[in-house]
């Protein structure tokens, strides 16, 4: 495990661009394992200046994004298709065949999850891997549990969750209780694994997950076992490592 301690938000996000575009420049064909949430807006930001900058291009990349609230659909601009479309993926030269979101519309949760396992082997499996951490310690959307789940699944968000996404929304009760998580099995299988984290709130779960016991009931802490896992702070996530 590495850890880079940036001095802000932006310097983070800054750091966390340069390693997924030196990514894309050594293998313009990679697969991007993709996350949403606050943390990795500004990394996205950064990789659009990078794109407009002709310093890298997404023509050949595959993404396969880590989870999608159940019940809705890419037009729901509380989908995380949409917020893909609308943070990153619009600006780009991003060939939209290759852009993988869990189907959040399929009904079919065994159907679903099926499918976006082979979605991931079909692609040779993921070169890196982008996560954020839930104040949980979750990761995608697996959140503590009595075991690690591998595989895509269907998961009942915890109320943590639900309270944290939040703020996305009008009113509590339209926070979607469900969601689609590719496993951690599928997350540790990356090549290359890169967590941003900022702020202070972040602090405590930072510890306790890459200083504290492996365990399930904080599932961040398997990374702590992963051979290529850089963790990219500002000092306010990281002032207690
Ligand atoms: C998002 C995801 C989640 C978030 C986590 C942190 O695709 O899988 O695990 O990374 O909830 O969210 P933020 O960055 O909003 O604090």
């Amino acid at each position: 495990m590495r850890i880079v301690k940036c001095n802000d938000y932006d310097k983070m996000s800054q750091c966390a661009a340069n390693i997924i575009a030196s990514q894309m420049i050594l293998k313009p064909d990679s697969v991007l394992g993709l996350a949403t949430g606050s943390s990795p807006v500004g990394t996205y930001k950064c990789l659009i200046d990078m794109y407009n900058n002709e310093d890298i291009t997404f023509k050949e990349i595959t993404s396969i994004n880590l989870d999608e609230y159940v019940g809705l659909g890419s037009e729901n601009d509380q989908s995380y298709k949409y917020f893909m479309m609308q943070h990153l993926f619009n600006h780009v030269d991003m060939n939209e065949k290759n852009i993988n979101v869990p189907n959040g519309l399929e009904k079919d949760t065994a159907f679903e999850c099926e499918r976006y396992d082979s979605v991931i082997e079909n692609a040779g499996g993921i070169d890196l891997q982008l996560l954020g951490i839930g104040h949980n310690g979750h990761i995608g959307f697996n959140e503590p549990c009595d075991t690690f789940k591998k595989n895509t699944n269907c998961v009942c968000l915890t109320q943590t969750t639900i309270d944290a996404n939040r703020r996305f929304f009008q009113d509590e009760k339209d926070v979607p209780r469900k969601a689609y998580t590719m496993g951690i099995g599928s997350i540790f299988g990356a090549k290359k694994i890169l967590m941003v984290v900022s702020g202070k709130d972040k602090s405590e779960v930072v510890k306790r997950a890459f200083f504290g016991p492996i365990t399930p009931e904080v599932p961040a802490s398997i990374l702590q076992l992963h051979q290529d896992f850089i963790l990219v702070g500002d000092q306010d996530a990281l002032c207690l490592v």
